[in-house]
């Protein structure tokens, strides 16, 4: 949710960690800060800014400071709302202690009474101040910085990563780590610390990952590594083998419209990639073939978009591999009664590999030793390092905060491994694989040549029509249900236009009622015939009653088309890839929508592109 960058090495620090937070601004944007100890009077300096990175840049440049250590921080508001004040760092009352910190301090608010009653004086709302003041408290009285560190996190509880600076101690920086990820970069005569290894990668390939509930004290050429008890730890240092993909809009005015038009390709590199590793799938899995042939539950976590495809997959895995299948919201998963299956898969989906829900959702089935895999799109994740297995999309970096090509990948990865449990439980033969496999690549087609069909119409004439309406509902049935879902997450993430989703059945059941010229009802189809008559029928129940209908229709259903207001045909594909090949049409008119209002598109309001935060 934030993003915290750390340096101290031969070198100035200011370069660094900017180029480092501009990498990771698209976890958080709401305000930034840096910090550093000066290389002349070791003194602490600082600039703070509300609102874009570039807003701090433009303070830097006017005062510009800098030196051999020094952190950063692009913040996404928790506790405190966005503003120059509540910006990070946050210092102790003397200004001598400098801390950067993602994630939340759950028991802030006792210890800030306690240290407010001890006489420390608080400038912001956050959670974060607490803990600079909470470590001048103990800096007094502990004899060494290593006893203080280990007494404040101690008392600190929640999930946290976070960085510290101290003008008394001027070549050194502390980092601590509980459950947020925070990862240490090794160079020669210089190191980096930051929330994700990408920030870094192209000044070193040499990554430590901090360990759950550890701490480390670190000189430019020395690293301290410790349990929260105090006892050390030796550092396991790897060599990644990622870049940093510097990605540009080329052409396109966001990374949003950019990443919709990657989606066949990536769709493509998606199948080849699983293709080749039919044979040693499980392998990669980690799962054995009497695990998979016994399998006879799945279950599927996520968020957001990653949840939606969770509930796509779950027609997939029920009607291919015939294995029960159930979806869970992973914010829910922690607190709902739990039935341990020995012979069940638990699946955490997610683009980032960091959403904080999944991972705790994912921590709690590892504790009970349950075979758990995460299909994600981030190789250097937490999920990747945590799950019993991965599988990785091959969407590459997606930037944008609504999410496109991830979805669509995890819906192709995901149909996928259905076809592959399914042939290892003899229930499809291997030509049925392969020809999954270019189903999947018909889909990708379908799905960009839609786009090309309408892209004229909906730029010139569709898009700006909508952008009238502050409110639209969705409707969808059985495997349309969550491609409709999806969709108002689309228009309401990026547009800011109220968007709500209502299984199509329900809509005589109550929202109905909410049916009036000013409120279009967007309707997504189905290729099976029961079910789009079904769906014919809440199309007539909402022009009967004055309702604005746009239909997203397979092509040959001419009763829906010639009934809806507006309507979107895409050619037929095997039923469960419908909203496979319907979903880039739906991204793109979502998106013309919100450029139309001339929303921020790549980074709305109020969001992040990666929630590690519960
Ligand atoms: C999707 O457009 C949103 N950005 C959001 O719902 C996202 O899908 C959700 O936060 C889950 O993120 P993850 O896939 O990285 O876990």
């Amino acid at each position: 949710m934030c993003s915290v960058f750390g340096y101290i090495g031969k070198n100035n620090c200011r370069s660094y960690v900017m180029e480092g937070l501009q990498k990771l601004e698209y976890r958080g944007y709401d305000s930034a800060g840096f910090a550093c100890l000066d290389s002349d009077d070791k003194r602490l300096y600082f600039s703070k800014a509300k609102g874009r990175l570039k807003n701090l840049a433009t303070l830097l440049k006017e005062k510009p400071m800098d030196g051999h250590i020094g952190i950063g921080h692009t913040r996404w508001s928790v506790y405190g709302k966005p503003s120059q004040k509540n910006a990070h760092p946050h210092f102790d009352c003397e200004k001598r202690i400098s801390i950067v910190h993602n994630g939340i301090i759950e028991n802030y608010h006792s210890l800030k009474e306690q240290l407010t009653q001890a006489g420390h004086i608080f400038h912001s709302e956050t959670d974060t101040e607490t803990i600079a003041h909470l470590f001048e408290s103990l800096l007094v009285s502990h004899k060494t910085l290593k006893a203080a560190v280990v007494d404040l996190v101690n008392q600190l509880e929640g999930a946290y990563a976070f960085l510290c600076i101290n003008q008394d101690y001027p070549d050194c920086m502390i980092m601590v780590r509980k459950r947020s990820p925070l990862c240490i970069g090794i160079g020669d005569d210089e190191i980096f610390v930051a929330s994700d290894p990408l920030a870094f990668i192209n000044q070193t390939k040499k990554v430590l990952f901090l360990p759950d509930e550890s701490f480390a004290i670190v000189k430019k050429d020395l690293i301290e590594l410790y349990e929260f008890s105090g006892k050390p730890l030796t550092p396991d240092v790897q060599e990644l083998s990622i870049e940093w993909q510097d990605n540009q809009k080329n052409e396109h005015q966001h990374y949003m419209l950019k990443e919709i038009y990657e989606q066949k390709n990536v769709i493509h590199a998606t199948v080849d990639f699983l293709h080749a590793m039919t044979d040693q799938i499980w392998d990669h899995l980690s799962l054995t073939l009497e695990q998979v042939r016994k399998l006879d539950k799945i279950h599927l976590v996520g968020c957001g978009t990653s949840w939606h495809a969770a509930r796509i997959a779950q027609f997939y895995f029920e009607t291919i591999c015939m294995i029960p299948t159930r979806v869970h919201l992973a914010s829910e998963f922690r607190y709902m009664p739990f039935f341990p299956d020995e012979d069940s898969l638990y699946v955490y989906i997610s683009q980032s590999g960091e959403t904080a829900d999944t991972l705790e959702a994912l921590r709690l089935v590892n504790s009970m030793n349950l075979p758990t895999i995460t299909v994600t799109n981030v190789p250097s994740s937490t999920m990747v390092r945590e799950a019993g297995g991965f599988l990785l999309t091959q969407a590459g970096q997606e930037i944008a905060v609504a999410s496109t090509k991830a979805f669509s990948t995890q819906l192709s990865a995901l149909y996928w491994l259905a076809h592959r449990i399914a042939l290892e439980k003899r229930i499809i033969d291997s030509v049925q694989m392969e020809q999954a496999e270019q189903d999947l690549l018909v889909a990708a087609e379908v799905l960009e040549n839609t786009i090309e069909n309408y892209k004229r119409d909906i730029c010139q004439t569709h898009a700006p029509f909508y952008t009238q309406f502050d409110r639209v509902i969705f409707l969808g049935r059985h495997l349309s249900y969550p491609l409709a879902m999806e969709a108002a997450l689309k228009l309401k993430e990026i547009s800011y236009i109220f968007s709500q989703c209502y299984p199509a059945g329900e809509l005589k059941h109550g929202p109905l009622a909410l049916v009036d010229e000013k409120t279009p009802v967007f309707i997504f189809s189905h290729s099976e015939p029961l079910i789009y008559q079904k769906i014919v029928s809440n199309a007539h129940e909402t022009k009967a009653r004055g309702g604005h209908v746009v239909a997203f229709a397979f092509e040959g259903q001419h009763e829906l088309i010639d009934l809806a207001d507006l309507s979107f045909v895409v050619p037929k594909v095997k039923t469960l890839l419908g909203p496979l090949a319907m979903i880039g049409i739906i991204q793109f008119f979502t998106y013309q929508i919100a450029k139309n209002l001339d929303c921020p598109i790549d980074k709305p309001r109020n969001l992040a592109k990666s929630v590690t935060v519960e």
